[in-house]
C-alpha cells in the first residue's frame, strides 16, 4: 500500500526545558492569534504543526508545567478572537494522524469503543479554508459565523452574498445551520490579489489567508469571490420536529445529499467526491487517490477527513472537549513553505521568450528541496508586488512545478528592493518585445538557435545520434546552422572542415541526419517547437490531420477538434505555424518526412461515421481507423523499466507504440485503465492496479500482444 507518508510532517520540535517550552508556546499563540485575526501568520503550517508537536511531547514529559496558554488544549488553537454570537452546538475540531498505521490504529479504536465494526465510513477531502456555520431560517441564509474559539463565533454576514455556493435562499424553506469551509480556488485567489494590489493593498500570501482576511474584512472598495463547501448540517431549535428527527437519524452522507439538493456547494461535485466505504484497505486506496488528485484541484486541500457515516455509530463513539471521536483528519505533508526570494533569474526558451524563474533560498516540500520556481512572466512579479529579499509563500505538490503565490507582505523589513527587469533580450542583447504577457526576443526563435536545434535533434523529437548541444553551438558558430532546415542541407566537406570531426564521425552525423528525415510528422512536428505543444500534444495532432498541409490548413476552429486543444491554444499554433511557415517550407524541400504513418487525414475520415473519432479524447486513436489496432477502446499506462524487445524504448516511444497499436496512452493509473505495462521496479502505480484489479501485463507479454506493430518503433 502506498498511502502517502505524512512522514515530514511528523517531526516535532525538541525543546530542552522549561524557557524553550514557554518561548513555544509563546510563539505558537502569537501565529495562531495573528492566523484567526488576520489570516496572516508568521509561521507556515508545517512549522506550526511541528511547534505544537514540540508542546504536547514536553507537556507529556512534564504534565505539571503544562500552561494554561498552550495551544494542545485549545479548540482552535490559543488568543482566538471569539466572537459573541454563541454557537448552537460546539465547533469542535479534528484530531490528526499522520500515516497509514495511525490510521488503522485509530479505526480500531472507534471500532473497540462501540463494540462493534464501523457501518460505513465517510472518506472526504479536508478543505483548507476557514470554518463557517451558515444558519438558514425558512430557507434564507440569516447569519454567517466564524468558528472562533468553537464555542462562540464572530458574526460576519457582511459577506453573505459574495460566497459562491452558499446561497442566500435554499430549494426548500428549511431552517437548520449548515457547517463547511470558506476557502479562494486558485483563480478568486489571482483575482482577489490582483483586484488588491491594484487598489493598494498587500496581496494575500496564499488562498488560505485571502479567504480569512476578506471574511473577516468588512466596508471594503471591492468585492473578492470565495467558494463554500458544505461538510455538515445540524437542526437548530427552530428546525421542527420533522427535519430535527431527519438529521438526526440520517448518515452524514444522506445528510450532504440533502444539503446539496438545496442548494449548497459540497466536495461532490469535485473529483475529490465524498465516498462511503467499508474497509480499512478501502480507505486508504481512497486516500491514496485524493493525495494523487491534490496537486491539480483547482483548491487547497491540507488531508482526508475520515468519518463514521451512520448517526449510531457517531452516538455511540460520542465527542471529546476538541473533537468528535468519530472523525480525524489525515493529514497530507504541507505543499507550502515560506522561503527568501534571493532573486531573479532570466531565461530565454528555444521560442525566444524570455521567462523570469524566482531563486529561492533552498527549501525542503513534499520531500525535495526547491531551489527556483516558476514566476509566469513579468505582469506576474507586478502584480504579486514581489521584491528581492521578500518572505515569499512557495507551493509545490507532486511533480508539479514550484510556484511562488505570494510575498508575506508583513515580514517585509524595508531592505527588499525591487526586482529588475531586463531592458535587453538576456540571450542576444536584442530588443524584448513586450506586448505580449510573455515577453520574447525580437528575434523570436533565431534568438537561442543552439537551444531550438538541440531540442529538435532530441530523443523524443528527431532523435539525431551525435547532435549534442557541443555540436550544435560548433555548427552554429561556424555559420552552418542558423535554424533547423540548415541541418538537412550540410554537405560532407562542410563538416569534415570542422575542429574534431574525423570522417567516421562526419559519416555516421550524416547518416543519422538522413534517417531524421524519414521520422513520423509527430516528431518532426514536435521538433518544430510550437508553443503549447509538447510532445504528446504533438502525436494527437500529427495522428489527427495525418499530414503537415492538413495542419497548416487548419484554422482556430479546426484545431480544437484535436481533444485539449482550446481556443487560446488553437490561435497560438495557427500564429506559430504562421510564424513557422519559411522553416517547414526549407524542410519540406530539404525531403524531410510530413506524414503520419497509419493516420488518415479529417476529410478522408468523414465516411467512416461517428466511430471515427470515437478514441479522440486523448486524441491517439484519431486518424486511425476506428477499432483498429490490438489495443483499440484500450487506456493503457506503463511504468517500471522496459525489458526485452522493449528495453531500449523511452517512455514517449512507449507512448508511441500504444497509440500506433490503436490504444490511448496515459500516465496515471485510474479505473479507465485498461491495462497496465509493469516493468522492473514498478512502483505504486502497480500497488494501484492491484488495487482496482487492473489488468497487468509484463514487457514481455506486452510486446507479444503488439508485436504486428514493434518493428516500426522509431
Ligand atoms: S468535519 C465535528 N469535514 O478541518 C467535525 N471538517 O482541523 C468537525 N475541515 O474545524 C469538522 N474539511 O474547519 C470536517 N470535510 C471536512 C472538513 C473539515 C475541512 C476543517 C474544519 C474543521 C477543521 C479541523
Amino acid at each position: 500500500m502506498t498511502t502517502s507518508p505524512a512522514v515530514s510532517v511528523a517531526h516535532a520540535t525538541v525543546l530542552a526545558d522549561a524557557a524553550a517550552y514557554a518561548a513555544a508556546v509563546e510563539t505558537a499563540t502569537r501565529a495562531s492569534a495573528a492566523y484567526y485575526e488576520t489570516g496572516e501568520s508568521t509561521l507556515d503550517d508545517d512549522a506550526y504543526d511541528r511547534l505544537v508537536r514540540g508542546i504536547a511531547a514536553y507537556e507529556q514529559e512534564h504534565p505539571d508545567e503544562t500552561s494554561p496558554a498552550s495551544p494542545t488544549g485549545k479548540v482552535a488553537g490559543g488568543a482566538v478572537t471569539a466572537g459573541d454570537v454563541p454557537h448552537t452546538v460546539p465547533m469542535l475540531s479534528l484530531d490528526n494522524v499522520f500515516s497509514a498505521e495511525q490510521l488503522v490504529a485509530w479505526t480500531a479504536s472507534v471500532e473497540r469503543r462501540i463494540g462493534r465494526p464501523v457501518e460505513e465510513w465517510s472518506v472526504e477531502p479536508k478543505l483548507d479554508g476557514l470554518a463557517v456555520a451558515a444558519r438558514y431560517e425558512r430557507g434564507d441564509l440569516t447569519r454567517l459565523i466564524t468558528r472562533g474559539d468553537g464555542t462562540a463565533g464572530e458574526d460576519v454576514s457582511h459577506a453573505i452574498g459574495t460566497i459562491v455556493g452558499l446561497p442566500p435562499s435554499l430549494t426548500e424553506p428549511a431552517t437548520l445551520e449548515i457547517r463547511g469551509e470558506v476557502l479562494m480556488t486558485e483563480e478568486q485567489f489571482e483575482r482577489a490579489n490582483t483586484v488588491r494590489v491594484e487598489h493598494g493593498g498587500a496581496p494575500f500570501a496564499n488562498p488560505r489567508n485571502g479567504a480569512a482576511g476578506t471574511l473577516r474584512a468588512k466596508d471594503r472598495a471591492y468585492t473578492v469571490e470565495m467558494t463554500f463547501f458544505g461538510y455538515g448540517a445540524l437542526a437548530v431549535p427552530a428546525s421542527g420536529a420533522e427535519l430535527t428527527g431527519r438529521l438526526g437519524e440520517w448518515g452524514h452522507s444522506r445528510i450532504m445529499r440533502y444539503v446539496a439538493d438545496l442548494g449548497v456547494h459540497t466536495a461532490d461535485s469535485t473529483l475529490v467526491a465524498p465516498r462511503t466505504l467499508t474497509t480499512t484497505e478501502a480507505i486508504r486506496a481512497r486516500i491514496d487517490e485524493i493525495a494523487a488528485a491534490r496537486p491539480g484541484l483547482p483548491f487547497g486541500i491540507d488531508g482526508i477527513v475520515i468519518k463514521a457515516d451512520s448517526a449510531a455509530d457517531q452516538a455511540a463513539a460520542g465527542c471529546g472537549s476538541r473533537a468528535p471521536r468519530w472523525a480525524v483528519a489525515y493529514k497530507l505533508p504541507a505543499v507550502e513553505k515560506v522561503t527568501t526570494l534571493l532573486g531573479v533569474e532570466w531565461n530565454v526558451g528555444r521560442t525566444g521568450i524570455i521567462a523570469p524563474r524566482a531563486v529561492l533560498e533552498p527549501v525542503e516540500i513534499d520531500g525535495s528541496t526547491v531551489t527556483y520556481a516558476t514566476l509566469h512572466n513579468p505582469a506576474d512579479i507586478t502584480r504579486r508586488d514581489l521584491r528581492t529579499g521578500d518572505k515569499v509563500m512557495v507551493y509545490k505538490a507532486g511533480d508539479i512545478i514550484p510556484r511562488v503565490e505570494a510575498p508575506v507582505a508583513h515580514l517585509r523589513t524595508g531592505e527588499e528592493q525591487p526586482v529588475v527587469f531586463p531592458e535587453v533580450c538576456p540571450q542576444c542583447g536584442s530588443g524584448i518585445d513586450t506586448s505580449e504577457q510573455r515577453w520574447r526576443c525580437v528575434r523570436g526563435r533565431d534568438c537561442h538557435v543552439v537551444a531550438s536545434v538541440s531540442y529538435a535533434a532530441g530523443r523524443d523529437q528527431l532523435d539525431i545520434e551525435g547532435l549534442g548541444a557541443t555540436r550544435v553551438v560548433q555548427l552554429v558558430d561556424a555559420g552552418l546552422v542558423r535554424d533547423l532546415a540548415d541541418l538537412f542541407t550540410l554537405t560532407r566537406e562542410q563538416l569534415l572542415a570542422l575542429e574534431r570531426m574525423g570522417e567516421t564521425s562526419t559519416d555516421n552525423l550524416l547518416a543519422a541526419i538522413d534517417t531524421a528525415r524519414t521520422r513520423p510528422l509527430s516528431r518532426v512536428f514536435c521538433a518544430l517547437g510550437v508553443r503549447g505543444t509538447g510532445r504528446s500534444m504533438s502525436r494527437r495532432i500529427a495522428r489527427h490531420f495525418a499530414g503537415m498541409e492538413h495542419i497548416r490548413a487548419a484554422d482556430a476552429k479546426a484545431l480544437q477538434q484535436v481533444d485539449g486543444i482550446g481556443g487560446e491554444k488553437a490561435r497560438t499554433v495557427v500564429a506559430e505555424l504562421e510564424e513557422l511557415a519559411p522553416l517547414i517550407d526549407r524542410l519540406v524541400a530539404a525531403g524531410v518526412n510530413m506524414s503520419e504513418p497509419g493516420a488518415t487525414p479529417p476529410a478522408a475520415r468523414v465516411e467512416e461515421g461517428p466511430g471515427a473519432e470515437e478514441h479522440g479524447d486523448t486524441g491517439a486513436g484519431a486518424g486511425t481507423a476506428a477499432g483498429a489496432g490490438p489495443l483499440a477502446g484500450m487506456t493503457v499506462v506503463v511504468t517500471g523499466a522496459m525489458t526485452g524487445a522493449l528495453e531500449k524504448l523511452s517512455r514517449n516511444q512507449m507512448n508511441e507504440l500504444i497509440e500506433r497499436a490503436g490504444g490511448k496512452s496515459s500516465s496515471s493509473v485510474s479505473k479507465r485503465t485498461s491495462l497496465l505495462v509493469a516493468g522492473e521496479n514498478a512502483g505504486s502505480k502497480r500497488d494501484k492496479a492491484e488495487q482496482l484489479g487492473t489488468r497487468i501485463a509484463t514487457p514481455d507479454e506486452f510486446a507479444a500482444i503488439v508485436a504486428d506493430f514493434l518493428d516500426t518503433a522509431v
